[in-house]
């Protein structure tokens, strides 16, 4: 059965990840580095995007009540934070054809308590943003772009025009360190404080990363479509799913104390592994599978969500069904793995 989630990352990071975690060093230097790797952009380099986000908002203390305009689509940890800092998220619909939020459906949605407007590029799509940046200025609010799901190695930094784009590193993220994120912004000043803000948190140990890694090591082989076949056939004899197992392989910050987790300093050998996989650039795997993407699409027209969007480079495959679990029956025995979301 071919898995539906393959980790992006070969034995050769994981395996230098691993040995950085062993030798001594500080994480300045790396993260100097990864900063100027794009250096279009005044860049800086965290733990995640949620501990990077997690800044932004205390550093920018908006009045309590605030309201930050979010795409209805995103992980529920984003509105979690807003929530935490005594903001709140209104969600705003975007068009499943395209992906795309529109500025007539932000002027709906605001308000005179608005602030902020946080648009998410979803499942490797990317979405037109000059109209919303133009909202933005208009009303004075702050534009962030969520770009956790978009960068796939290729020359793609977000929207100049946004003030703020956060791109994720995280496990299931295409070109992985199995962490870190990017955080661009317009304005170097407020960079300056995120990072200020940053540099109070306590570091994330080096054996925290290390068990990261030897996880993902170990769980490398059910990338094969044999050993994962087998599995979800073991899982099936003793009458259960290897749905649980999956899910649950790939979920950062699990478990409690969530924001203790998440404000962390990277440690150093995860910006070392990250300055690795972005001087890497894009791999010929990223390239084969949006081809087949587009193909599938092809075949299968409006069923596509995102069908319509600006570009594409198909990190996740979504359809919409109308018999989904049956759906899901028949890609099984046909030998592919796939997910119902909720
Ligand atoms: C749209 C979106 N935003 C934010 C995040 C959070 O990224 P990180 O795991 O780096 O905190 C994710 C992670 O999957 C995401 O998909």
């Amino acid at each position: 059965m071919i898995p539906r989630k393959r980790i992006d990352i070969g034995p050769a990071d994981l395996a230098s990840g691993m040995l950085a975690c062993l030798l001594p060093g500080d994480a300045a230097k790396p993260c100097a580095a990864i900063e100027s790797v794009w250096d279009e952009q005044a860049n800086l380099a965290c733990l995640s995007v949620r501990s990077g986000f997690d800044a932004l908002l205390a550093v920018l203390a908006l009045p309590p009540g605030s309201e930050i305009l979010i795409s209805a689509v995103n992980i529920a940890d984003m509105p979690r934070i807003i929530e935490a800092h005594g903001l709140v998220p209104v969600p705003v619909d975007l068009d499943m054809t395209t992906l795309a939020v529109s500025p007539a459906a932000l002027e709906c949605a605001r308000s005179p308590r608005t602030r902020a407007v946080l648009v998410a590029h979803l499942f490797g799509s990317r979405m037109p943003v000059q109209g919303i940046s133009e909202f933005c200025n208009k009303n004075k609010y702050l534009l962030i772009e969520d770009c956790a799901q978009g960068y796939t190695g290729d020359a793609w930094r977000g929207e100049p025009l946004a003030d703020v784009r956060l791109f994720s590193f995280g496990p299931v993220k295409p070109a992985t360190a199995l962490g870190g994120a990017v955080l661009g912004f317009r304005d170097a000043a407020l960079r300056d404080r995120v990072r200020e803000h940053m540099a109070h948190w306590p570091l994330q140990s080096r054996s925290v990363y290390f068990l990261r890694l030897l996880k993902y090591a170990l769980l490398a082989p059910f990338g094969n479509q044999y050993v994962f076949g087998a599995l979800a056939w073991l899982c099936r004899l003793f009458g259960g799913t290897h749905e649980p197992l999956v899910s649950s392989a790939a979920r950062g910050f699990a478990g409690g104390a969530f924001f203790k987790k998440i404000r962390r300093r990277p440690p150093a050998p995860l910006m070392r592994l990250l300055l690795k996989r972005l001087r890497q650039g894009e791999q010929t795997s990223a390239v084969r599978r949006i081809e087949r993407a587009r193909q599938l699409q092809g075949l299968l027209g409006a069923r596509c969500v995102g069908a319509g969007a600006l570009a594409h480079r198909h990190w996740i495959f979504p359809v919409v069904h109308e018999r989904r679990k049956a759906l899901i029956d028949h890609l099984a025995q046909h030998g592919f793995d796939a997910a119902i979301s909720a």
